[in-house]
């Protein structure tokens, strides 16, 4: 296992992220992805939009990241995005209440449940020092601190706005018109990769817990009373569940099952969640997660977001801490219904029933010339609040009077003036407000899990060599080139393999600087799955010209001709085929040129 220090060591002298404005004295939850890990990074993007948007067939889009002050009133995030902030009154460092909690008291796991009261208690309690300068905390105020970046929109006082704290919203906000490229029918998805900000109070564990992450979301709109996802492409994967009911049992544990036991055994309520977890299994296998290293685990009651009737996390072990990768949430008609509530626009679809129906509709008919002279102005919405009325309880229409709450004012009518009536109709449909199943994947985390898992060690040539074992797919380089020596001849045959390789669509760097053996541990350390050296003895004689390929896991080599490289390593590389079957089929190098 590897200690946060030195994978922080490795990605910063390899170029995969260091933090940010280093310049400038650094900005603390801002991180830089250089060269190595910003290829990581899109190509875990790209993996991720292969699986979850296209393959399940949704539609991705790509929303401002400054958003007004409306639409976080209305999702919630403006009053209720918050974590608990204690500042040191010694040192004037900013500190979460609830994680210093969850340090420093064994059986507590989810302080921020507690409410900000207990939290200050169990501050007192326990005594509690600030990290930094190690002075008193006891008696200073715990208080909510919203974690949004606030900004204003265009010149002057401008319209107040926020960075979006995930890209979620931005998906939400654009139902009305998404709705319309999915043609009113649900279930439908759409998926959004960009940037997301959040003012964390302690950003910390490199990055693990930063201002500015990348998220990648999916929400799945559906009928929750007729859609169902296609359980069966997922029911055979395991999955280990770590239930709600587990962590608050004593002798709690794991749950070994497969996504189809889980559903009967009512271990996870949900089937669309639980057809994302299997899905988000077998992605994360896919891109390189050790999975005896992963668990999902569910959100207690007191740790669900605002928005939230159900969540797992998707949980990946690093540095001997379990972390949160990924959240899988049933946010129900939560996020629409409130959209709809706070804005002009419909976050409705229309449900049309497979037969016309005769429905009764009580309504109401007003005598406007009696309700005009007695309420005045308040007479259209007195109309108004009685065709509510009606709707909700007709019962109300059975005395000869009737009552009324307009803006807090009771308005009291004779029955015969709302003329009230119950009339057959024949409805086409209604009008539902769709519930939402959401994956969100941090993406930044995934980076971190897929370099913690893949970090190796092992002795070549009777020296230790660090490696990473990154799956092919997500490796920021398919393959490196080198030239054995400066050698005329050499370097222009590797600068053509390079060019070729780079013409079949790898992603290839080129190396000629220092030892061979140097760029092999170079290559290695950023996780190259596969070096080429052009050296003498493939190009000697008449025969067609030779390198060696190898492989950087066994670091065993073989000798290939040029004119055949392109072609297996391709193969490889798209997973039709593996270093093996071509040490099978071509002449191995015993010799290890690392010593060259
Ligand atoms: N839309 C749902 C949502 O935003 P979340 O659990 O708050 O849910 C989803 O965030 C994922 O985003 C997390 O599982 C995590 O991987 C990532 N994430 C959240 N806050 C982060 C932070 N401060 N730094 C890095 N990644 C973060």
């Amino acid at each position: 296992m590897v200690g946060q220090q030195a994978l922080t060591e490795l990605a910063k002298r390899r170029g995969f992220f260091f933090g940010a404005n280093e310049a400038y004295g650094g900005t603390a939850g801002f991180y830089t992805f250089g060269p190595e890990g910003a290829a990581l990074k899109r190509n875990v993007e790209s993996a991720w939009r292969e699986r979850f948007t296209l393959r399940l067939g949704n539609e991705e889009i790509e929303a401002p990241t400054v958003m007004p002050e409306p639409v976080f009133e209305a999702s919630g995030h403006l009053d209720g995005f918050d974590d608990m902030l204690i500042e040191c009154a010694e040192c004037g460092e900013s500190h979460r209440a609830d994680h210093l909690i969850e340090d420093a008291v064994a059986d507590i796991e989810d302080a921020e449940a507690l409410g900000v009261d207990r939290v200050e208690e169990l501050i007192r309690e326990h005594d509690l020092a600030c990290p930094t300068c190690g002075a008193a905390l006891s008696g200073e105020p715990v208080e909510d601190f919203n974690l949004m970046f606030e900004t204003s929109i265009g010149p002057g006082s401008g319209q107040p706005g926020y960075l979006r704290p995930e890209t979620a919203q931005g998906i939400f906000v654009e139902f009305p018109r998404l709705k319309e490229y999915a043609r009113g029918q649900l279930p439908f998805g759409v998926t959004q990769i960009g940037p997301a900000y959040r003012n964390e109070i302690s950003p910390r564990r490199g990055i693990i817990r930063v201002r500015e992450f990348t998220q990648a979301e999916l929400e799945q709109f559906i009928d929750p009373e007729e859609d169902e996802p296609p359980l069966e492409d997922v029911a055979d994967v395991e999955v280990t569940l770590y239930p709600a009911s587990e962590q608050n049992a004593d002798d709690g544990d794991y749950i070994q099952t497969t996504i189809g036991e889980a559903i009967d055994e009512e271990i996870i309520g949900s089937p669309w969640v639980a057809y994302f977890l299997g899905v988000a299994q077998g992605w994360y296998e896919r891109v390189g997660v050790d999975m005896d290293r992963f668990r999902f685990r569910q959100h207690l009651a007191g740790e669900r977001a605002h928005y939230a009737a159900d969540c797992w996390d998707a949980e990946s072990e690093v540095g001997g801490n379990w972390i949160e990768i990924a959240g899988f949430a049933y946010r129900g008609d939560y996020d629409l219904r409130k959209h709809g509530e706070h804005s002009e626009d419909r976050f409705t679809v229309f449900k049309r029933y497979d037969e016309p129906k005769t429905v009764e509709r009580a309504t109401v008919n007003p005598d406007m010339s009696a309700l005009g002279p007695e309420f005045g102005g308040a007479a259209g919405d007195v109309a108004d609040a009685l065709q509510e009325l009606a709707e909700s309880d007709p019962d109300a229409f059975d005395s000869n009077e009737v009552t009324v709450d307009v803006d807090g004012e009771s308005y009291t009518i004779d029955t015969d003036v709302a003329n009230f009536s119950v009339e057959e109709q024949t409805e086409n449909g209604e009008h539902i407000t769709p519930h939402v199943v959401e994956p969100s994947f941090g993406v930044g985390r995934t980076v971190y899990t897929l370099l913690d898992h893949a970090y190796s060690e092992d002795t070549v040539d009777d020296e230790t060599r660090t490696y990473l074992s990154l799956a092919p797919e997500i490796a920021p380089t398919d393959v490196a080139v080198f030239p054995l020596v400066g050698d005329d001849d050499l370097v222009t045959t590797a600068d053509d393999v390079a060019d070729e390789l780079r013409a079949a669509g790898l992603s290839v760097s080129y190396d000629d600087s220092g030892s061979i053996g140097r760029r092999y541990r170079r290559q290695d350390e950023i996780g190259t799955p596969f070096c080429v050296t052009v050296d003498h003895e493939g190009l000697e004689g008449d025969s067609e010209p030779t390198v060696t390929l190898r492989e950087r896991d066994s670091a065993s080599q073989l000798r290939i001709s040029v004119a055949d490289l392109a072609a297996e390593l391709e193969a490889v590389l798209a997973g039709d085929g593996t270093f093996a079957d071509l040490q099978d089929r071509y002449e191995r190098v015993d010799t290890d040129v690392t010593t060259a």
